[in-house]
């Protein structure tokens, strides 16, 4: 072995101890004649003293020492002098005298300062590496390597297997675009990386394999967001005989042990929400749960308004909604340049205004006011119970816009006024979706992914946004951080699903003939649940970039910037996969 002892494990227990360490020069120093090299590695730091009094070839190789150098180092360790201590180092009671150095490598000089995370993120990632070595970044690595543990020994003691599945795969729908990867042996012909392991785990489930599990790579080329990666982790797990309730406390286990490793308290069960709660109230199905502000519908105190467009909005209430947020003592806290900034806001997400009534000592104040009967006044009073100083917004329309205009502006608001406590955790359980949703043509598409069973006793494929589906989404402070369902175990009704979603016949047999295939020799009934992980370190860590929690991420572009993929192949390459590449045309 190169070395004997850990840096940053050393301590006064070691005095008078010989010990051989290796590591990188964090900094040195020269003090008239004698060298300090604070010298690191995984452990910490530790300061070697180089003093041609104890070695004069020591202290002569460390006349040459730069940081970022690789070195070994000889010597004894012994307490540093009377007010030489250093408290802020855990190993700052003691040094080691070196005898003897040797420099096993040298380093140019570092593109930007080991730990300083003011410098642009692209130069980080070019140079991952050299970011890597800062201890709050290792720091990340370790947790996730505990959080990954302890939900894998969760799993297993629990019963479940853990099973890999291809990579080189079919198609797996989740809702993103696929990656694909040419065939050499099959001209024109792909693989697809998997979006998820959906499938194979509901094939083991007819395997009878009972309880799967894998921490598993998945694949999506989708528009990439703070909280998004093209391939991320997810804990994939399967079981069979089960209802929802079985597996939601499988994982509210399995999550308490991860976020205990990861030294956060969970409380079990999490509270549950209903999809339609989670919008009407917090306009969103990943409601943050740390502050309050609920809205609530206040469209019938409009019902009856003299301005038209509020008239009609609020006389359609199947189609529209009339959404109040209060904010207590957002009268005081909002000046004009403030509320005409949170109207820029939501006219960002597609509110055509933000109207509001302030609620003040001499009375209520607000544009709206003159368009509403004494009424209709009272019982919003009633409905949303102001306070002196209090401001109440509204949005008003298309339900679907104001839910999302409205939750983020609910967001915003909660970040702007600082209601939010960043060392809190809550959890939540979002339930009972819909199966289906209208994308904008009006044409049924799923929720979660096909597989998902719906509540057959809702079955109404005229009106299919009226059918419920069996899943559940665990969100935690505004994350959807996992989400799963009881799948389609019958044949007949996966068809059934498929063909509301307009898959004909043809092409359910060509993309999942094979499901179909299983599902007819004796499929249980079976459900499951992935959890992000990425987004569960993420947040463990207090950070909203995903980047942080990834030793190797894509950018933004979906690029990695260290290995600067993707590159272009060889020509020969693509002509023994049958390809031929067409010159890009120019954007715009
Ligand atoms: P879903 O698509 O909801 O479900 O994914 C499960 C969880 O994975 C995380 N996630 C992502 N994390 C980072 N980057 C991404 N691009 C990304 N996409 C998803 C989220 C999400 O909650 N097969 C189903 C699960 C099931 O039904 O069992 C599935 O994949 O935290």
């Amino acid at each position: 072995m190169l070395r004997s002892s850990y840096c940053g494990e050393l301590s006064e227990k070691d005095i008078g101890k010989r010990v051989k360490l290796a590591g990188w020069v964090n900094s040195h120093r020269d003090h008239g004649g004698v060298i300090f090299i604070d010298l690191r590695d995984r452990s910490g730091i530790v300061q070697v003293v180089a003093d041609p009094a104890d070695s004069v070839e020591a202290h002569k190789i460390a006349e040459e020492v730069k940081d970022e150098y690789v070195i070994l180092v000889e010597g004894v360790v012994r307490p540093r002098g009377e007010g030489l201590e250093n408290p802020k180092l855990k190993t700052g009671k003691i040094e080691v005298v070196a005898d003897k150095i040797k420099i096993e490598n040298r380093s140019r000089v570092l593109p930007f300062q080991i730990g300083d995370k003011s410098v642009n993120e692209e130069l980080r990632l070019k140079y991952r590496y050299l970011d890597l070595r800062d201890s709050k970044m290792l720091e990340t690595f370790l947790l996730r390597s505990r959080v990954s543990k302890a939900i894998r020994d969760y799993l297993e003691k629990e019963g479940f297997i853990d099973v890999e599945t291809p990579v080189l795969t079919k198609s797996t729908p989740e809702g993103a675009r696929d990656y694909l990867v040419p065939s050499r042996i099959y001209p024109g012909e792909f693989y697809a990386l998997p979006q998820s392991p959906q499938l194979f785990k509901q094939i083991l489930m007819v395997a009878g394999f009972d309880k799967y599990f894998q921490i598993a790579k998945c694949f999506r080329d989708e528009d990439l967001r703070a909280d998004r990666q093209p391939e991320f982790t997810q804990v994939d797990l399967e079981m069979s005989f089960v209802t929802e309730d079985d597996v939601m406390k499988v994982v509210e286990g399995m999550v308490k042990a991860g976020f205990e490793a990861g030294g956060v308290e969970v409380k079990t069960p999490f509270p549950r929400l209903t999809y339609r709660e989670a919008m009407e109230k917090y306009g969103t199905d990943k409601p943050d749960l740390r502050f309050g502000l609920e809205m609530v519908e206040v469209g019938e105190c409009f019902r009856d308004s003299t301005n038209e467009i509020f008239h009609s909005i609020a006389n359609d209430p199947e189609k529209n909604r009339f959404k109040a947020l209060k904010v207590p003592g957002g009268d005081k806290a909002f000046s004009r340049k403030k509320l005409k900034e949170l109207e820029n806001f939501v006219r960002k997400f597609g509110a055509g205004g933000l109207a509001y009534i302030q609620v003040r000592e001499e009375g209520l104040k607000g544009p709206i006011l003159k368009f509403m009967s004494q009424e209709s006044i009272d019982r919003l009073l009633e409905l949303t119970k102001p306070e002196v100083g209090d401001i109440i917004f509204f949005g008003a329309g298309e339900k679907r816009k104001v839910w999302d205009y409205m939750g983020r502006l609910r967001n915003k608001i909660a970040r702007d006024l600082n209601l939010i406590n960043p060392k809190e955790y809550k959890f939540v359980w979002v339930i009972d979706f819909p199966m289906f949703e209208a994308d904008e043509n009006g044409n049924p598409t799923p929720l979660h992914h096909p597989f998902t069973m719906p509540k057959m006793e809702e079955w109404e494929p005229e009106n299919f946004e009226n059918i419920g589906s069996r899943a559940y989404d665990l969100v935690l402070n505004g994350y959807e951080i996992g989400g799963g369902s009881i799948r389609i175990h019958q044949e007949e009704i996966q068809k059934e699903v498929f063909k509301l979603l307009g898959i004909n016949e043809m092409e359910a047999r060509e993309k999942f003939g094979f499901l179909l295939d299983a599902l007819k020799f004796g499929a249980p009934p079976h459900g499951g649940f992935a959890l992000g992980l990425d987004r569960v370190i993420m947040l463990l860590r207090g950070t909203d970039n995903i980047r942080d929690v990834i030793a190797f991420p894509k950018t933004q572009k979906a690029q990695c910037l260290l290995t600067e993929a993707p590159a272009p192949v060889e020509p020969t390459q693509l002509k023994e996969l049958h390809l031929r590449i067409r010159k890009a045309k120019k954007e715009g």
